[in-house]
């Protein structure tokens, strides 16, 4: 049997409206952001499902601005993601792991309030290749008409974010939400083709003995980061590793457990990027009461990752992120 026939049916966008009609002042201008964002993540998923097929597996033949190579699937996501949101009225600014400059997309000094969007377009797209679980991240800002520059309006600390997600192209395509008031989770159901609402408030368990690294850099981290590995090994830690940020936050956000990027001695600020997969990432655990963490600051207080005031729309930072007792059993030995 069909469990919509039993299960009480929300579709992500009766979700978003509904979201919407709790705020009297609300134009619907966001609403239509995310649901660009849903449709595009339905043309991505069905990229990467035939993606053998369509014969567009392998590299694209060209570095993005992080000098790493571009899968075709990048590309794809990439522009699916900009001509969906290029054409939503709301949209003012893109900026995405793939184009070296945000794309200004409307640059008004009057009128409604218009949104940044930021994102990954295919995370962890290396997996593709073996079809591993692969996603897409991103991070919703408002656009910030007193910025100096549409560039400057890009550089707003996570914590202002006013909604972020990840969709995970796996088994079944997920879709998680934060709009700041929780982290709702929906699955595409491909029959009727809509993300349907599975989970509404999702919390995240408290501790699990898990943690998820790339251990192969492990003579590169700080000591810190390396006693803290001794440690959990002597306590019955397991391990797992996607390789993937989506793939590995989402196993972390349900079944608990640390998820770690540091920093090594060739990337000093870790490898993932502020803007878009530490920023949403974070967000979507501390709204699921977990915590989120750069590291120790130089005072030795705990750096959370949304407080980070960006430079640059591609920086990068280090992660320690999942269960907030296992977040902390990290942070005790840095
Ligand atoms: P992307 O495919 O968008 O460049 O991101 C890959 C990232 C992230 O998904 C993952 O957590 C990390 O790279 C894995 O890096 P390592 O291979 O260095 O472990
Ligand atoms: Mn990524
Ligand atoms: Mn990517």
């Amino acid at each position: 049997m069909n469990d919509t026939t039993t299960r009480e049916i929300v579709t992500l966008q009766s979700h978003i409206l509904a979201q919407q009609a709790k705020n009297p002042q609300s134009t619907g201008t966001l609403s239509w952001i995310l649901s660009a964002l849903s449709i595009s993540a339905k043309v991505i998923a069905d990229h990467v499902r035939r993606a053998r097929l369509a014969d567009v597996l392998g590299k694209a033949g060209a570095e993005n601005v992080q000098g790493e190579e571009q899968q075709k699937l990048d590309v794809i996501s990439n522009d699916v993601l900009m001509r969906v949101l290029g054409g939503r009225e709301g949209v003012a600014i893109v900026a995405s792991e793939e184009n070296e400059e945000p794309v200004i997309i409307r640059s008004d000094t009057e009128g409604e309030q218009r949104y940044c969007v930021l994102f990954d377009p295919l995370d962890g797209s290396s997996n593709l290749d073996v079809c591993g679980s692969v996603g897409t991240i991103f991070s919703i800002l408002r656009y910030d008409r007193r910025a100096a520059s549409p560039e400057e309006s890009l550089l707003q600390p996570g914590d202002v974010q006013v909604a972020a997600g990840y969709i995970l192209y796996g088994p079944s395509t997920v879709f998680c939400l934060s709009m700041g008031e929780g982290v709702d989770m929906f699955v595409l159901d491909i029959s009727v083709g809509a993300f349907l609402r599975v989970e509404q408030g999702l919390r995240i368990p408290t501790a699990s003995k898990n943690y998820s690294v790339n251990e192969g850099n492990r003579l590169g981290f700080p000591e810190g980061y390396q006693r803290y590995l001794d440690w959990a090994q002597q306590n019955g830690y397991s391990s797992r590793y996607a390789g993937a940020m989506v793939a590995d936050v989402h196993r972390t956000l349900l079944k608990g457990g640390v998820f770690m990027y540091p920093p090594t001695v060739k990337a000093p600020n870790g490898k993932l990027r502020l803007m878009y997969e530490a920023n949403p990432m974070a967000m979507l655990i501390e709204q699921a009461g977990g915590k989120a963490l750069a590291g120790r600051a130089d005072d030795g207080s705990e750096q959370r990752i949304l407080a980070l005031q960006p430079k640059d729309i591609h920086e990068r930072c280090p992660v320690v992120l999942g269960s907030p007792d296992e977040v902390d059993h990290v942070t005790r030995h840095l």
